[in-house]
């Protein structure tokens, strides 16, 4: 049987699905004993203090880690706290668990609801296997390639049916982040971008949105199973991760919706890589021209932020 073949799909699937739930219940516990002030989250910093870890997240990736490594020995696996401890990252044709223990870190130090158990997996490199859990509001996402997308493995994707039209980008919410790079440069591109997003069209700013509004949830991948439920029209973020985004993206992609890279580069159509650190994810809708066309006019507001993948002691290679 082939790691493609349907019944292995599957298989994968009703296995990411219940390790996100047992990973979504020590989430839970642990934001259940720190409000009855009997949990002790120690709040560790990595170099950067707007971009937290805890002894949550490392607990929760060493316990998806292992239950990965016991059930797939012969499987590959990238996740967050993995990474920040200096290991390589090694992406090639063989199966591979991409993983973010808590996307939302900072909600989760804040008891803000939006956090989330994300476990993707790649095939031949492709995000084929995506399962977002976010065990504080008891909402599950997941989907296989080929099979659509579920919220709570009843519910299609996108909610609304057929989808609503995407008419203009001044019809559309937009989802994005402030990231966790708050250099000068970063922070005034982004809210530069942001005001283009929400200002009136004028001739001093003809690329102008006048959007319906803007909104954040502080979680990668909520913000993508939030294009996936068709709620949110448009999200942009750069500075993010793999392991914040790939299995999103296969739940974006399941409901209809595409994501692609969100820089301003020239449009293309390609399905994004998933280690670029720019996305722009567009909501499902009855033709791609229309996403491409709300996707040509973000483009027209995105500015040039870099986002390099800082050197790593034990080095990329994808
Ligand atoms: C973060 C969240 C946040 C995004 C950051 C990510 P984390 O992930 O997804 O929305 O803006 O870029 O790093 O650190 O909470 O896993």
């Amino acid at each position: 049987m082939s790691d493609n073949s349907q019944d292995r799909l599957q298989e994968y699937l009703d296995f990411a699905i219940q390790l996100a739930k047992d990973a979504g219940a020590l989430i839970k516990a642990a934001v259940d004993s720190r409000m009855a002030g009997s949990g002790s989250n120690i709040e560790l910093k990595k170099e950067n203090p707007t971009d937290l870890v805890t002894e949550t997240d490392k607990a929760v990736e060493e316990f998806i880690k292992e239950r990965l490594y016991k059930t797939y020995p012969e499987h590959k696996f990238i996740g967050e706290e993995t990474f920040a401890s200096g290991a390589k990252t090694e992406f090639t044709n063989d199966p591979t668990w991409i993983v973010d223990p808590i996307d939302g870190t900072t909600n989760f130090i804040h008891g803000y609801p939006f956090v989330a158990v994300s476990i993707g997996l790649t095939l031949n490199k492709i995000p084929t296997i995506g399962v977002v859990f976010n065990p504080l509001l008891n909402e599950l996402y997941s989907a296989a390639r080929g099979q659509g997308a579920y919220l709570n493995q009843t519910q299609r994707l996108p909610l609304f049916h057929p989808p609503q039209p995407l008419t203009d980008l001044s019809h559309c919410l937009i989802a994005t982040e402030a990231g966790s790079d708050r250099s000068k440069q970063v922070i005034d591109a982004k809210i530069a971008a942001i005001h283009d997003m929400l200002r009136k069209r004028s001739k001093e700013s003809p690329y102008a949105a006048e959007a319906h509004s803007i909104r954040t949830t502080g979680s990668a991948a909520l913000n993508l199973c939030n294009v996936a439920k068709g709620i949110i029209d448009v999200y942009w973020e750069v500075g993010c991760w793999e392991w914040d985004v790939a299995a999103a993206i296969v739940i974006v992609q399941e409901s209809g919706g595409i994501v692609i890279e969100g820089d301003n580069d020239k449009l293309n159509n390609e399905p994004v890589n998933i280690f670029c650190r720019k996305y722009l994810a567009i909501r499902a809708a009855s033709d791609n021209k229309s996403q491409l066309e709300i996707a040509s006019q973000m483009k027209n507001l995105i500015p040039n932020i870099s986002a390099p993948r800082p050197p790593v002691p034990g080095g990329y290679s994808y």
